[in-house]
């Protein structure tokens, strides 16, 4: 699978823009994260585009979100590793993280939301200024973003990051896309 033929079957399967987007951002902090830890950029990359390619199909239904999403990932040619981070990034299913892919997906999944928020809420409603500072001062702010889980984020330790460092590759990934993103 290459990447076109992700972003095809993407859009193939999710017509929220919002959702697209969001794969695209976690798509964008997964390639940066991987070239950090020199893993394989292609495979995190993908991983990230694909992880919610499900969620219109699964309707809300979270106990076949991301089985059904790793089951079209596979379809589509993805690695035995993907599938089980996508599969593994619902923690509803209790399949253990295992991998660095597992824990990055996992941990950066909610991120997105946070950083898009707190673009939002600019007076010019974009990532450019954006600082990690302020994205921290959000994070602690439970009622902002509230769908984020900051627990979740916070598992940026377990692929040896602190927060701080996690949200600045972050932003940084997601403000190359900017224009992707509309932000
Ligand atoms: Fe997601």
């Amino acid at each position: 699978m290459d990447r076109k033929e992700a972003l095809d079957s993407v859009r193939a399967n999710v017509e929220n823009e919002n959702l697209v987007k969001h794969m695209l951002a976690t798509e964008a902090i997964m390639r940066t994260l991987a070239r950090h830890f020199g893993e394989d950029e292609e495979e995190w990359g993908l991983a990230g585009l694909l992880h919610d390619i499900d969620v219109e199909l699964t309707d809300g239904d979270m106990s076949s979100h991301s089985r059904l999403g790793a089951d079209l990932a596979r379809e589509l040619g993805a690695s035995e590793s993907m599938a089980h981070a996508i599969l593994a990034h619902n923690e509803q299913h209790g399949v253990p993280l295992e991998t660095k892919l597992d824990k990055a997906l996992f941990c950066t999944d909610p991120l997105t939301g946070l950083i898009v928020a707190a673009a939002l809420v600019r007076p010019d409603k974009k990532l450019a200024g954006l600082e990690v500072s302020s994205i921290k001062k959000r994070f602690k702010e439970k009622s902002f973003a509230a769908g984020a889980s900051r627990e979740q984020i916070a598992r940026c330790v377990d692929i040896g990051l602190e927060l701080d460092e996690f949200i600045g590759v972050g932003l940084e990934a997601m403000k190359g896309i900017a224009e992707d993103l509309g932000l």
